[in-house]
């Protein structure tokens, strides 16, 4: 196979993937225009295309690769697990292992489970949710993403033509087709915004099984979640009967344990993915014992029979618990001081193009905006196709002049493997190409003044 395709252009892999693949792909991520860029090796911080050229990595695919690629200890331990198998229909000590690793690694986390993707955690949590209540309702905030699940995707594109009031979002499809009655059973509320989701949440007060955050959305902004925020929604929940439930598949990365480390409250459980597979595909579901019991096989009354073939197969297992064993509480330190030292070198660089730019992030992710100062909610942080346009402009910019990979947010999420010289690299890269495209920033800018302008007169 690697033989017939030897010696062509990503260019000619591609027309001929189209033939094929719906697209040319697989996921819509890696679609780029013209073409997409094939993969010949990445090793550490770095990706080498087939067409020779290669970048930096700062989307270590979309925030799953802690270490970068290849890390040598996941490798080698990865190596050896092969010739032991792959996937069995038995369980694996190394499942149980690493199921203590991560339980000793947060305090609310009493029972875990594994799964084998961030979409497929997210709806475990969901369904658990549902079962441990017997309610029908989910809630989450406008604008984030959760995976492909039906319910965990409502909303997750609300643009100014469907979301509605503010007081009342409207529960927008993402997929045509999507059935009403999945509508009808997702809340949409305002991210941090306290009173609007508490009046929000009460109208369906006894019909919501769990109220599901993101504590740092990156579809939202990548604004992380007030502690006030987080306390008057897991007070609610308190209240009326419902689970708090966050989504750390992206978020587990902000601290030793995870985000949910910066509140005063812990969620009920917790949706896992990306970095705790080591580089491989993987999800989780942790948390309370109680509640985690609606999945145990020993209870007489099953309320939910939960199954996966490819759930904790050992080599998962394996590099996950490398990749989290070595991303120990110095390793989270040592990351995200390099990447706040990354964020203010890079506010420096905003200074000196002098463009209406703003950064939020926490831990080792940041995110650009096109506007002076950092946006506060989804609506607005929305990018209208006048800003997506620029900023395709942008990463366009960075990945063929300065060979740089980011997330097509105008993200990036940094790994252990990065140093100050790629982040030199960067700042020099977003320089140049902030002070390229200065005059359609400056443009976006003085466009949205005067419709605000036009819309306040
Ligand atoms: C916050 C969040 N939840 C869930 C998912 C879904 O994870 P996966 O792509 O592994 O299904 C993602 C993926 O990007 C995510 O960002």
């Amino acid at each position: 196979m690697t033989g017939m395709l030897k010696n062509k252009t990503s260019e000619e892999i591609y027309k001929q993937a189209c033939e094929v693949l719906t697209g040319g792909v697989s996921r819509n991520i890696v679609f780029r225009k013209p073409f997409p860029h094939y993969t010949d090796i990445a090793s550490g911080c770095y990706i080498t295309d087939i067409d020779g050229t290669t970048r930096i990595d700062f989307a270590n695919n979309m925030a799953a690769l802690i270490h970068g690629h290849s890390h040598p200890a996941i490798v080698k331990a990865v190596t050896e697990q092969l010739n032991k198998g792959t996937a069995y229909t038995l369980a694996s000590e190394i499942e149980f292992a690493y199921a203590e690793l991560l339980c000793n690694r947060v305090k609310g986390f009493e029972k875990i489970r594994f799964v084998n993707s961030g979409t497929e955690a997210v709806m475990t949590m969901i369904k658990a949710s549902r079962a441990f209540t017997g309610r029908p309702k989910i809630a989450k905030a406008e604008g984030t993403y959760h995976g492909t699940y039906d319910f965990a995707e409502v909303s997750q594109t609300a643009n100014p033509s469907n979301w509605g009031e503010i007081d009342n979002p409207n529960s927008v499809p993402l997929v045509f087709g999507t059935p009403k009655g999945v509508l009808d059973n997702v809340v949409i509320f305002p991210f941090n915004d306290i009173e609007k989701t508490v009046a929000i949440l009460d109208k369906h007060a006894h019909q919501i099984a769990c109220v599901m955050i993101d504590p740092v959305p990156h579809r939202v902004g990548l604004i992380p979640a007030t502690n006030e925020f987080i306390e008057a929604v897991y007070n609610w929940t308190r209240k009326n009967g419902a689970l708090l439930v966050f989504d750390e598949v992206v978020t587990f990365r902000v601290n030793y344990g995870g985000a949910q480390e910066n509140y005063s409250v812990s969620p009920d459980i917790t949706a896992l993915g990306k970095i705790i597979g080591g580089g491989f595909p993987v999800g989780a579901l942790a948390g309370r014992t109680d509640v985690m019991k609606v999945m145990d096989p020993r209870e007489p009354n099953l309320k939910f029979p939960h199954s996966g073939t490819f759930s904790a197969n050992p080599i998962t297992m394996t590099a996950g618990f490398v990749a989290m064993d070595l991303f120990d509480r110095d390793a989270v330190l040592k990351l995200n001081t390099l990447t706040n030292s990354a964020v203010n070198q890079i506010k420096d660089v905003i200074k000196l193009a002098d463009v209406p730019v703003s950064v939020t992030g926490a831990g080792s992710m940041f995110r650009f905006h096109l506007k002076p100062t950092p946006p506060a909610t989804y609506r607005e942080a929305y990018q209208s196709k006048e800003i997506l346009a620029v900023i395709d402009e942008l990463l366009d910019f960075l990945y063929f002049q300065e060979k740089i990979l980011m997330i097509n947010t105008f993200s990036c999420v940094y790994s252990t493997v990065l140093t100050q010289k790629e982040t030199d690299k960067l700042s020099e890269g977003l320089l140049r190409a902030f002070k390229a495209l200065k005059p359609k920033i400056d443009n976006l800018q003085k466009n949205y003044v005067s419709n605000k302008m036009i819309m306040t007169s």
